[in-house]
């Protein structure tokens, strides 16, 4: 059955979420104020003309690289680390962050070549792989899925790759950044697929984005 109305994804939680709904309410599509936003993980817009689906963070691309979602706002740095077939239609002013490879105040490295042999914590191993394959850098990867920064002082690893926004947990873990591997923004996505009322939405959308850098 073909759907009626249009699907976006956004982060179930996350520094994203709120940003990603003000901005659909800057163009005109609200979340109804009946939805329980602490709970719904489906939930409709104020006019009804559209939908709202809550996802992890990460596995926003795969919705919309499935047709499952038309529209979605995810981190730049979540299409770097993964491989998806979608289409980045607008790069937001908001979820500014890097990926960076950052030591404790003390260590010695101080260059690429300083990891060489060394163990290094990261959520991000395909970007981490990416970045020592390019600096011809032979390191071990230690994989975990949050609170990296803990592991230098644990002495679970000896460097960690991980997102700084403000930088304020790389500061409270007594850590600093030696390499930043890339900057991230927010980033509008579209699925491959199509449907009636695409065109509109992606309208609302690229003006938006022209009106805020002044075109
Ligand atoms: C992210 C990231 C860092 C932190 C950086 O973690 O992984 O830990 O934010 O932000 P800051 O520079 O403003 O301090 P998040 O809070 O998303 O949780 P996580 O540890 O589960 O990834």
């Amino acid at each position: 059955m073909k759907r009626k109305k249009l699907r976006i994804a956004v982060q179930k939680s996350g520094r994203l979420r709120e940003l990603s709904l003000k901005f659909f309410s800057d163009i005109g599509i609200s979340l109804s104020e009946e939805t329980d936003t602490s709970r719904a993980l489906i939930a409709q817009s104020c006019c009804g003309g559209a939908e709202f689906l809550f996802v992890r963070h990460a596995d926003i691309p795969t919705y919309v690289q499935s047709g499952v979602a038309d529209f979605a706002i995810v981190g730049g740095n979540i299409l770097e680390e993964g491989q998806f077939e979608v289409q980045q239609i607008a790069t937001l002013p908001f979820g500014e962050c890097r990926l960076a490879i950052a030591v404790p105040l003390d260590s010695p490295i101080v260059s690429a070549s300083d990891l060489d042999g060394e163990r290094i914590a990261t959520s991000y191993p395909n970007s981490l792989r990416k970045f020592l394959r390019r600096e011809r850098v032979n390191a071990s990867l230690i994989e975990i899925s949050g609170s990296v920064e803990i592991a230098p002082a644990l002495d679970m690893a000896d460097a960690i790759c991980d997102l700084v926004q403000s930088g304020a947990t790389l500061k409270e873990n007594n850590l600093q950044t030696v390499f930043t591997i890339f900057d991230s923004s927010a980033v509008v996505i579209e699925s491959p697929y199509q449907h009636f009322l695409k065109n509109s939405l992606r309208a609302a959308i690229l003006n938006y984005k022209a009106v805020s850098e002044g075109a």
